[in-house]
């Protein structure tokens, strides 16, 4: 039996196929290529060794997800599929919704046919809102700021709903914190189109020359440094959890809300400087005003993680930088995805 990997083209979908083909897993990948290279695809080949059904197909298109679920036989779905660019989410709502929570709730709706009923779930640190009771605990209020943290916490509704209505169902919904980095062969990584929104894929292009400078958001907030904290975690770490939530939903059934993340927060200047100490260049930054929606800190509790899955992130900070370096760096010499 083979587990269908939506998004599976995606940043965080590639290291984990990878992954799973390494530990021996058969898969499927599906992806509608809105925001991935279908290079990508021979690169998880390469580095899995192994070969895998393909499925340019769109989560909203139901009968391409019928389809699959006829010709290959899956076991469980680990489910990155979605669009997730949070300032995206506030000028295209509908975009969101439809993708992310229709896009789930059809999904389900053809695994729960094929009599599919194992599914991990991408959620995010985003759930929590603004509050500021850190570190972040499964059981703290949660609450959203944008489209994009409301559908994440809509489908955390409807799985566990789902889980409730049918004690067949399990589903692990998988709080990521801010993966970075990148596979350490430098052929995955984050590659965004456009100027990032996110911190690493800016720094990383400062640092080739692609931008002038970085824009530090705000160095008055109540932080050591008076900037941003936040917990980063490398994309091999985050990767291998799905593993773990896999066996996981296997083994149990029900709803489960476990934070993936390394409980420590960095802040900017830190992340700057570790980056900086990886790559040997040096960072120009400029302090600017805060990005309205920041919080001042944000970093898991992971100890559910572990007690529950077994998982622990292990890669240190200056690991994720000299990865995310090493890719940025073949990209730029024309190794490009
Ligand atoms: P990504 O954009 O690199 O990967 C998502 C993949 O899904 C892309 O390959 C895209 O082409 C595909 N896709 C989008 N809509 C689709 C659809 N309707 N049908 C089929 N394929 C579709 O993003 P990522 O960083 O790998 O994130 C994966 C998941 O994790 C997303 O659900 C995201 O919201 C969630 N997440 C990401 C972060 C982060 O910081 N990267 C943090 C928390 C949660
Ligand atoms: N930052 C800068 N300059 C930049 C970009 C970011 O100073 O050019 C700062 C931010 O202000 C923040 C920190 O760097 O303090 C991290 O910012 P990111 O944009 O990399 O990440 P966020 O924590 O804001 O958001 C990420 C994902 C969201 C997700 C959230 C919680 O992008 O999708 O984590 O999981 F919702």
């Amino acid at each position: 039996m083979a587990i269908l990997v939506t998004g599976g083209a995606g940043y965080i979908g590639s290291h984990t196929c990878v992954e799973l083909l390494q530990a021996g897993e058969d898969i499927v990948l599906l992806d509608n290529f809105s925001n991935a290279k279908p290079q990508v695809v021979n690169r998880i080949k390469e580095l899995g060794g192994r070969d895998f059904p393909l499925y340019a197909v769109d989560i909203l298109h139901r009968e391409g997800l019928e389809k699959i679920f006829a010709r290959e036989d899956i076991e469980a779905v680990i489910h990155f599929a979605g669009l997730k660019a949070v300032g995206e989410s506030v000028k295209i709502p509908l975009d969101y919704y439809q993708n992310n929570v229709s896009g789930t709730i059809n999904l389900c709706q053809v695994m729960a046919r094929a009599g599919c009923k194992k599914i991990v779930f991408s959620s995010s640190a985003t759930v929590y809102g603004n509050s500021t009771d850190v570190p972040f605990r499964e059981d703290s209020p949660l609450s959203t700021t944008n489209p994009y943290g409301s559908t994440k916490r809509m489908v955390e509704d409807i799985l566990r709903d789902l889980c409730a209505s049918d004690p067949e169902w399990s589903a692990c919904l998988l709080r990521y914190f801010n993966p970075i980095g990148a596979h350490k062969s430098g052929l995955l990584g984050e590659d965004p189109n456009g100027i990032p929104n996110n911190l690493l894929p800016y720094i990383a292009k400062v640092a080739v020359g692609q931008l002038e400078q970085l824009n530090v958001f705000g160095n008055d907030y109540d932080t050591p440094d008076g900037t941003g904290v936040r917990d980063y975690l490398h994309v091999v770490d985050l990767a291998i959890g799905h593993l773990k939530a896999l066996d996981y939903v296997r083994t149990h059934k029900g709803a489960e809300a476990i934070n993936l993340g390394t409980g420590r927060g960095y802040s900017v200047l830190e992340v700057v400087k570790a980056f900086e100490k990886a790559s040997g260049v040096t960072i120009p930054y400029r302090i600017a005003p805060r990005r309205p929606g920041d919080i001042a800190t944000c970093y898991a509790d992971p100890s559910k993680a572990k007690k529950l899955l077994g998982w622990e992130a292990t890669r240190s900070l200056e690991e994720m930088c000299a990865d995310a370096w090493n890719f940025t760096r073949r990209q730029q010499l024309g190794d490009s995805l």
